[in-house]
């Protein structure tokens, strides 16, 4: 790509609801985008282009308060996720606990901005090590910056339902257990903010997602945040109207 204003020209889609209010170049002027990409991310996301991770970016999947979800799509028309870390947002700051004290991040630069782009790089590993590990987790492709690219878990832009979107059963919450366990034994992981809504249900089983606060089991705090995951994902599932185990004996089995 030659420059700058051809990127902008990639962006297809982006919030249309926006869109009729904005003229045909109107991409500057779009109140979602312009929120959510500072001119450091759109230049990150023309990186990616230039680099051919991906070939052009269709829209807006779901805008958070701390993250945004793009669909992109990469040269060979493969879908692909790219979860944006806003570095506008202050409640990076309390996220430190769950990078100080992980081992493989030892050298800390200051300032949130770094901070966030530490947190996404941090997602980017926890998924590599999952992978590495046979853990069905969502297939990191890159990450630069504040911009993870994944691949795109769903079909035509819309995501796989969560399990919070589903109907679920026994076989769900025995596979999900086992994935804590595995998670903790092979790939020496706990998720740290596992819950129904970070999980995908889909055809070829539980696809796990959202690894920005999973840490190492020599983390201080992994017992706290692997109980947590557990009791978690317990309540729902017995809210579902299923028998659990009780969380304390399986936090037990895990550790011991
Ligand atoms: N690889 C992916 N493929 C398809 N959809 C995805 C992917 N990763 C995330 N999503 C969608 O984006 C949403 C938000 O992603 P994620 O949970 O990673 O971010 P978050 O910042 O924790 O947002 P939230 O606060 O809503 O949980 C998910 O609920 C899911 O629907
Ligand atoms: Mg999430």
């Amino acid at each position: 790509m030659e420059n700058f204003e051809d990127f902008e020209s990639r962006f297809r889609n982006v919030a249309p609801k926006q869109r009729k209010h904005t003229p045909e170049d109107g991409f500057n002027k779009n109140k979602v985008v312009n929120q959510v990409l500072d001119k450091s991310t759109m230049f990150t996301m023309y990186e990616m282009i230039n680099a051919r991770i991906i070939a052009y970016v269709n829209g807006i999947v779901k805008a958070g308060k701390e993250s945004v979800l793009f669909w992109a799509v990469d040269p060979k028309g493969k879908d692909v996720a790219l979860k944006v870390y806003l570095t506008s947002t202050s409640s990076f700051k309390n996220r430190a606990q769950y990078i100080v004290g992980d081992p493989r991040f030892l050298h800390l630069k200051k300032g949130t901005r770094n901070l966030v782009y530490l947190w996404a790089k941090k997602e980017f590993r926890n998924l590599v090590q999952c992978e590495k590990k046979g853990i069905p987790a969502v297939r990191a492709i890159h990450v630069s910056k504040n911009v993870l690219a994944m691949d795109f878990v769903g079909t035509n832009g819309v995501p796989a339902p969560t399990l919070h979107e589903t109907e679920v059963d026994e076989n769900d919450y025995h596979q999900l257990i086992q994935l804590i366990i595995d998670l903790y034994k092979k790939a020496k992981l706990v998720h740290g903010d596992l819950s129904e809504y970070n999980v995908f249900k889909t055809e070829n089983g539980l696809i796990l997602f959202d690894f920005g606060s999973a840490v190492d089991t020599m983390h201080p705090n992994t017992q706290n945040f692997l109980e947590r995951d557990i009791k978690n994902v317990s309540y729902f599932f017995a809210k579902r109207g299923l028998t659990v185990e009780n969380p304390a004996d399986i936090l037990a089995k895990i550790i011991s």
